[in-house]
């Protein structure tokens, strides 16, 4: 009793007003709270929010402008805030154990860390790293980095699982001078689209297979140790939705902010002579020039910016995006009905569209080694389980650094405070998704991957974790601390 695909229209995300902004910053207001929103056709799901809306409102920030984002929490749970991609200082990075309480005053110390430490999945928690807001936390970001397509969510220890599943998710972009100069597609041809898979109760809320429906255990249940898949594609918070484009170029930036889904994206019809998506932009912001594909394979906490020319479509033709790795109902995403006329269109995607300094990794002073490995038990970095306060790593600032990924499953690995550059894949070059600066990379089994790295500005802790939500909750994270 699913509903029909391409019934609904593309929803996108509001962008947030500033509540106030001066010479240097902008500040911002979201409330988190309980909304009950109209996801399946004529049922009412019952979301966590920022402010109302899932995905959350997106945040327009210009690069260099300190923008304040000052969260309250109207949840009945704890939360965190972590901006991904955000080159943050570590007091508003949004550490997991750096808690904003419930306003009403539900939580104290004691619970929030029996919250996080008990059951079967629960991690060792050291109070020491504990940090509570009560009700309210601003979070600053100084943004001093490249225009790029970032985003929020929740990062609970034990928990992120659950609250970004539950909608606490949103974009954040920045731009930049470089990037406006550029004849790319904009305004209403802009479209950043967050591709989420859900399951749903029948009665529409929301079914995720937490031990403790009540939140006060982390923990899924056995058999989602692997990571938790639903069987509703959702984009920007919509099942399988349809958007009417002209005959023009869009500008399309996708996030794939499922907790364990990996999708290989396909237009059908492929335009004549294929290449339908011309990547100009990855995790960090712009590639130095376009890369062409006929699908786009993203992992958990991937972006891909890319543009599609739909003039390449006959008038009238229905393109559908589809999931070439999923079956059933998740091998389809949503759908693009081209209109009829042939409107003229001034934008181009030029063959040079930014500076990329690469950086060298013959110059890189230490060479780290990180496993990712399962067991029954849970999953380890390693052979760690997450500790709060325990570093598995001290980078110095400034400092270039290859950090080697193995494993024997399928990770995505994220690295907060910087972007690296993918240096090599199975010792070979770096894969066709690897390109430009990225702060997820894509680990399949029995992979290793080398990044360059160069941590810059600000004092740790930062995280280094699997964005595989059930694996980064069942302890594949770790803190690595700049100095
Ligand atoms: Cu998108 Cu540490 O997270
Ligand atoms: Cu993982």
């Amino acid at each position: 009793k699913l509903p029909e695909p391409y019934q609904v229209p593309l929803p996108v995300p509001p962008v947030l007003e500033p509540a106030s902004t001066s010479g240097t910053t902008d500040s911002y207001d979201i409330t988190q709270r309980v909304a009950e929103l109209e996801i399946l056709p004529g049922l009412r799901t019952k979301a966590w929010t920022y402010g109302g809306t899932f995905p959350g409102p997106t945040i327009v920030s210009r690069s260099g402008r300190r923008t304040v984002v000052r969260h309250r929490n109207e949840l009945d749970q704890p939360v965190v805030v972590h901006l991904h991609g955000g080159h943050t200082p570590a007091a508003s990075d949004g550490y997991p154990t750096s808690l904003i309480l419930p306003a009403n005053g539900s939580y104290d110390a004691h619970r929030a860390a029996q919250d996080m430490a008990g059951g079967k999945h629960g991690m060792s928690m050291d109070h020491g790293t504990m940090d509570l807001a009560e009700g309210v936390r601003s979070y600053t970001y100084p943004l001093k980095q490249r225009a790029a397509t970032l985003w929020y969510h929740d990062h609970r220890m034990g928990y992120t699982r659950a609250s970004v599943w539950m909608g606490l998710a949103g974009f954040h972009l920045v731009h930049d001078d470089e990037e406006e100069r550029l004849p790319l597609p904009g305004g209403d041809r802009d479209i950043p689209l967050m591709i989420t898979d859900r399951s749903f109760a029948e009665d529409g809320s929301f079914r995720y297979p937490l031990v403790d429906p009540e939140f006060h255990t982390p923990g899924v249940t056995d058999a989602y140790m692997n990571g938790v898949l639903g069987d509703v594609v959702l984009v920007n918070g919509a099942p399988w939705p349809v958007h009417e484009v002209e005959r023009l170029r869009y500008r399309l930036r996708f996030l794939n902010a499922s907790n364990a889904r990996l999708y290989k994206l396909e237009l059908d019809p492929q335009p004549e002579g294929g290449d339908a998506f011309v990547q100009i932009g990855s995790d960090g912001g712009l590639l130095a020039g376009p890369r062409r594909h006929d699908s786009l394979e993203i992992a958990p906490a991937e972006r891909f910016d890319v543009v599609v020319d739909f003039s390449r479509y006959r008038p009238g033709t229905k393109v559908r995006l589809l999931n070439r790795f999923g079956d059933g109902t998740t091998a389809e995403v949503m759908r693009f009905d081209v209109g009829s006329g042939s409107p003229a269109d001034d934008t181009t995607v030029p063959e040079k569209l930014s500076e990329v300094v690469s950086l060298d990794p013959g110059r890189a002073s230490v060479t780290r080694d990180f496993h990712f490995r399962g067991s029954a038990e849970g999953w380890t970095i390693n052979d760690l389980e997450y500790q709060p306060g325990r570093a598995l790593a001290r980078p110095k600032l400034g400092q270039t650094e290859v950090w080697r990924f193995t494993t024997n499953f399928h990770h995505p690995i994220h690295l907060h405070l910087d972007h690296f550059q993918v240096v090599s894949r199975n010792n070979r070059d770096p894969g066709a998704f690897d390109h430009g600066w990225k702060d997820t990379v894509d680990l399949r089994p029995a992979e290793a991957v080398e990044v360059v790295v160069r941590f810059t500005d600000y004092a740790g802790p930062f995280m280094l974790h699997c964005h595989n939500l059930e694996h980064e909750d069942m302890a594949m994270m770790g803190d690595f601390i700049t100095e």
